[in-house]
């Protein structure tokens, strides 16, 4: 009997656990629940004798993979798998996957949004602008920022994109791929943030390219906040006192941004990006499904680690 836990500080929508539910069943699987935990000593005792583990953006650290000896795999239902040590995992033997793709409507339409809300000056009453005719910029061309393009395109604004890794897949759809992350940054309206928080990208929102911003320009993060420089954001904020800030993924020093610049930022009270019946349904499914397939199969192709 394989057992699979599901834990997860921020729930899925009902709809997605009663679907997870059923492929589980069908494979002949337990599957035990923990939801909305408070320590990770819940997660520790939890994770004693699973097999198989789904989380979100729990921390699955080093301490939780050494808890589970029986762990054979572990699926971040999303994208971003920076929140386990694949390092550890590797050497225990453990399988890492993610669910490439299967949120990011949910993240795009969010970003599109929060485009929206910055550029009707938060909403406030004061005067805003459109996206139609504006040029979005691109910081990374993975799945979300692919469908944020679609959306953009639709909506009339110039698309153009800085990408080291989708080079082709970014000129066959016609889409200009910028030089530079500067000249990307330089030659935006609004820029939308699509980055893993790693390698090369970790602060890659610095004064390298934030010294290039326009004098109104609008940042959107739906990505990591490890990818800004936030005293060096704080500083281009304070330098030009159009630069506007949005993001899902609120900065460590909130408060400050808050205090200084209450009428140019605006973080989300947690992350949304993902927090729809949608996402959830296809992420928690299709976790569920690479489970079963791995367990069956040996399938390994979203492994990560
Ligand atoms: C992801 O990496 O998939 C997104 O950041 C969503 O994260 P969440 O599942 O914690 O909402």
């Amino acid at each position: 009997m394989v057992h699979v836990l599901i834990a997860t500080e921020k729930p899925f929508a009902a709809e997605a656990l009663e679907k997870i539910g059923k492929v589980f069943r069908k494979a002949g699987y337990e599957l035990h629940l923990l939801e909305k935990y408070t320590s990770k000593d819940q997660l520790l005792t939890a994770v004693k004798g699973m097999d198989a583990l789904i989380v979100r953006s729990d921390i699955v650290d080093q301490e939780v993979l050494e808890a589970a000896p029986q762990l054979r795999i572990v699926v971040r239902a999303g994208a971003g798998y920076d929140n386990i040590d694949g390092t550890t995992a590797s050497r225990k033997g453990i399988v890492v996957m993610n669910t490439p793709g299967m949120n990011a409507n949910a993240v795009a339409e969010l970003a599109i949004g929060l485009a929206i809300y910055g550029l009707r000056s938060m909403f406030s009453g004061k005067q805003g602008g459109e996206l139609r005719d504006r040029t979005l910029g691109l910081h990374g061309f993975g799945y979300v920022a692919r469908n944020v393009f679609h959306i953009a395109r639709a909506m009339g604004m110039k698309v153009i994109v800085y990408t080291r890794y989708s080079k082709e897949a970014a000129a066959a759809i016609g889409l200009k791929v910028t030089h530079s992350l500067e000249e990307l940054y330089h030659k935006s309206d609004i820029i939308s943030i699509h980055v893993p928080a790693k390698g090369e990208h970790l602060k890659s929102v610095g004064n390298q390219v934030l010294k290039g911003l326009k004098e109104d320009a609008i940042i959107i993060n739906t990505a990591r906040k490890e990818v800004i420089n936030e005293g060096e954001l704080l500083a281009a904020m304070e330098e030009k006192p159009g630069i506007r800030y949005l993001t899902d993924v609120a900065p460590d020093r909130k408060a400050e941004f808050l205090e200084r610049f209450k009428d140019r930022f605006y973080a989300t009270p947690v992350k949304i990006g993902a927090q729809t019946n949608e996402a959830n349904n296809n992420a928690g499914v299709a976790a569920a499904e690479q489970i079963v397939a791995f367990f069956q199969h040996g399938d390994i192709s979203c492994q990560v680690n």
